[in-house]
């Protein structure tokens, strides 16, 4: 069982009963979630917490899950390594 004090982005430490009053208050789909309260936008990216999230705002709402937008995921959608990103360039280009 679920109860309002579970997290329900644990990267964000963000409750079940956070993203509920935040969708009684009008942000009541997942981009205004995350843009309220940060859902998804951890270190995992949201794979822990996305669609969790959208089932909350499905049943808050009385919608299907069908009915919920889903996360715009932007590059990049896995982590990368700041050793990669500071790594020098392979290709021999140089800006
Ligand atoms: S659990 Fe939500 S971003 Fe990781």
């Amino acid at each position: 069982m679920v109860t309002a004090k579970e997290f329900l982005c644990r990267c964000e430490d963000i409750t079940m009963d956070d993203c509920r009053g935040a969708i009684h208050e009008g942000y009541s789909c997942f981009e205004d979630l995350k843009r309220f309260l940060g859902v998804g936008t951890g270190p995992c990216q949201g794979k822990a917490c996305v669609s969790a999230c959208m089932r909350l705002v499905a049943d808050e709402r009385g919608l299907p899950i069908e009915a919920v937008d889903v996360m715009t995921f932007r590059p990049p959608v896995r982590p990368v390594s700041f050793a990669t990103l500071a790594a020098p360039d392979q290709t021999g280009d140089r800006p």
